[in-house]
């Protein structure tokens, strides 16, 4: 049963039905469940096999569907494929088809001019969507400016909090700016704490109030075994040896494109998951 104190919604972050199906068992409850090109590459079936390009997009969407039959009323995101020259109306075609496969599909895009296109695109249409590879605040100001009169619910942000940590940096600083910085707005964006390593993050993301957590099905075991502990408030996160991310002065009310939307770590999120896609194509 989920906590009745509990506001963060818990998505689980994997490409494989088993692991959604352990999540419900162990939890008792699931609100959604993230996928991408590297999760479903890792999922058991597609273990040293190779697919054609059809092969694997069928595959993807058995996947999919799967885990939107066992989480119904839940969210389930799905990812397009981008390289660095994939174009806003390639995104947008995947997008349209993909959300096609279930009724309760976010779309991810990535949080670049391209992807950012394809989102003010979706959401006229009505589309569901969740902006990955998020890394900074000045990305997470462009997300809300591009989506601008999207319902709540239809629109997430996904800031990648491991592998900011992964290079010294705070991740969780930037959840906690972000989610100061869309207090001056309409809240229409909801935070999706992603690339979550340890129970901390997941912790801290709760006290912040962060409103969805994805985290791998042993981080929710971890928390499971801790009978499913919510922090308040004055949860006091300590990471070791991770330098600070300052909150920058970044004000939303700008049309999305004159908020710089590079960031290093996206373009390499971009190059990895592209990879691991095609590594799965003969
Ligand atoms: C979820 O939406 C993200 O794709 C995922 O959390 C990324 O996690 P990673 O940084 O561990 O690959």
């Amino acid at each position: 049963m989920k906590p009745s104190n509990l506001k963060t919604r818990i998505f689980l972050d994997s490409g494989d039905p088993q692991e959604t199906r352990e999540a419900l068992e162990l939890l008792g409850f699931l609100d959604g469940q993230t996928t991408n090109p590297s999760l479903i590459a890792n999922n058991p079936q597609t273990a040293g096999k190779k697919f054609s390009k059809n092969e694997i997009l069928d595959f993807y969407k058995k996947v999919v569907q799967e885990i939107s039959g066992l989480i119904p009323a839940g969210s389930v995101s799905v990812e397009v494929y981008a390289d660095p020259s994939t174009t806003a109306t390639e995104m947008i075609e995947q997008g349209k088809a993909f959300n096609e496969w279930i009724p309760n599909a976010h779309i991810k895009y990535p949080t670049t001019s391209a992807g950012l296109q394809a989102a003010e695109f979706s959401v006229s249409q009505r589309m569901r969507i969740n902006l990955t590879l998020c890394f900074s605040q000045e990305q997470a100001a462009a997300v809300y400016e591009a989506t601008k009169g999207a319902q709540k619910g239809e629109v997430f942000v996904s800031p990648f909090v491991g592998r900011l940590d992964d290079r010294g940096e705070n991740g969780m600083d930037l959840i906690r700016n972000i989610i100061n910085m869309y207090d001056s707005g309409d809240d229409h964006v909801e935070v999706l704490t992603a690339s979550v390593r340890n129970l901390e993050h997941l912790l801290y993301a709760v006290a912040l109030g962060s409103d969805i957590v994805t985290a791998p099905l042993k981080i929710l075991r971890e928390w499971v075994e801790q009978g499913l502990r919510i922090p308040d408030k004055d949860y006091r996160y300590q990471p070791l040896n991770l330098r600070d991310i300052l909150p920058r002065p970044v004000e939303l009310g700008r049309p999305w494109g004159e908020y710089g939307v590079k960031h290093e770590l996206t373009d390499v999120g971009i190059a990895k998951f592209s990879s691991d896609w095609n590594n799965l194509i003969i």
